[in-house]
């Protein structure tokens, strides 16, 4: 199959076009490096064999890729490009507006223009909100608290009102929950610029030297240790998802909302032990104050997806653990 896929570069993105090469679809990437090295094409070329097509162009902007798009002829577009850091989306979120909404009609408009009528979103857990109860299902109300959240919100409903106006479309709603680890080569990680706003990251950076110590943010919350729980997903889970949803969009027709996360939480405590027994290092932290907007439990209820798409995560906390220390480790010798 042809495949565009937006922001390929990226963290999710980039092993995502790894599993697609490796299973003989061929690949237009469309990245505008923003938060990508510049190297990572050719890292995944050199894992999968083959290479992707990459174009270096802005989703925002029609011109930069419309000819690009239109020769490939793609049978299918996977989009990952978009903004998501939350605490920057809350200072400018026009800003992520234009980026994460903007860009996306933009983009569906190239698809609608070309017959390219299979899509795979990348969304995310954050347009449940604040959980009414966990796990979360697929049916549980959507109420982000941030402009992060509502970008992801309004482009899937975007995407279902399209949907309602041609049933030629087949679109999937990918909702992630929080994607760690990194492949198991070692060769393409998570890199964030600076200082990184995630847990795990931010972890391996303490482990590795770079920073000093962890701050635990709150450990008052109503869970057993008083630390936030997440449902953490291996990113070689996250991406065989992908490749999951993109044969579903083959088979099914209309849109549809599936979360991709294991369905088992995992404290920020027990993420640092975790980390500290798989690299050999300790994590000093000191517990500070809750950060705002954070919710004491996010898991996911998986069983849409494995019912749907056949598929369901493999990977536990040490192969998450294992992977991201691996791809630190390697980042600097
Ligand atoms: N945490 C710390 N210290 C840190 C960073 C995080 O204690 O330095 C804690 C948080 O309080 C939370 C847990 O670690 O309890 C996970 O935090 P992350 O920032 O790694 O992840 P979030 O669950 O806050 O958010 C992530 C993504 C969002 C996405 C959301 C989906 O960053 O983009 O998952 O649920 F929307």
């Amino acid at each position: 199959m042809r495949v565009v896929v937006t922001g390929g570069a990226g963290y999710i993105g980039s092993h995502t076009v790894t599993l697609f090469l490796q299973a003989g679809h061929d690949v237009l990437i469309i990245d505008n490096f923003a938060n990508a090295a510049e190297d990572v094409p050719d890292r995944v070329a050199g894992l999968a064999g083959r290479e992707a097509i990459v174009l270096r162009a802005d989703i925002t902007q029609p011109e930069s890729y419309l000819k690009a798009f239109e020769d490939f002829a793609p049978d299918a577009v996977v989009h990952f490009a978009g903004l998501k850091a939350v605490a920057e989306a809350v200072a400018d979120p026009l800003e992520y507006y234009r980026v994460n909404v903007g860009g996306s009609l933009t983009l569906f408009r190239i698809m609608q223009g070309t017959e390219c009528r299979r899509l795979v979103f990348s969304s995310s857990a954050t347009v449940y909100g604040d959980p009414e109860r966990v796990p979360i299902d697929e049916g549980h109300p959507c109420r982000p608290t941030n402009p992060y959240g509502r970008s992801k919100l309004m482009v899937e409903e975007i995407v279902e009102d399209w949907g309602r106006s041609d049933d030629s479309l087949a679109a999937i709603n990918l909702r992630y929950f929080n994607p760690v680890g990194a492949h198991p080569s070692a060769r393409i990680g998570e890199a964030p610029n600076g200082v990184p706003n995630n847990l795990m990251p931010y972890i391996s950076d303490v482990a590795q030297g770079r920073r000093e110590r962890l701050q635990v943010f709150g450990d008052d919350y109503g869970t057993p240790d008083g630390t936030g729980v997440r449902d953490y997903i291996h990113v070689m889970d996250l991406a065989d998802a992908h490749l999951a949803a993109l044969e579903l969009t083959g088979r099914a027709s209309g849109v549809e909302a599936l979360n991709v996360g294991t369905g088992e939480g995992y404290s920020v405590l027990e993420m640092v032990r975790a980390f500290e027994s798989a690299s050999g290092r300790s994590i000093p932290y000191d517990v500070v104050a809750r950060r705002p907007g954070d919710v004491a439990i996010s898991l996911a209820d998986p069983a849409m997806a494995e019912a749907r798409m056949g598929w369901k995560a493999n990977l536990g906390l040490d192969e998450m653990c294992r992977d991201a220390w691996a791809f630190t480790r390697g980042r600097n010798t």
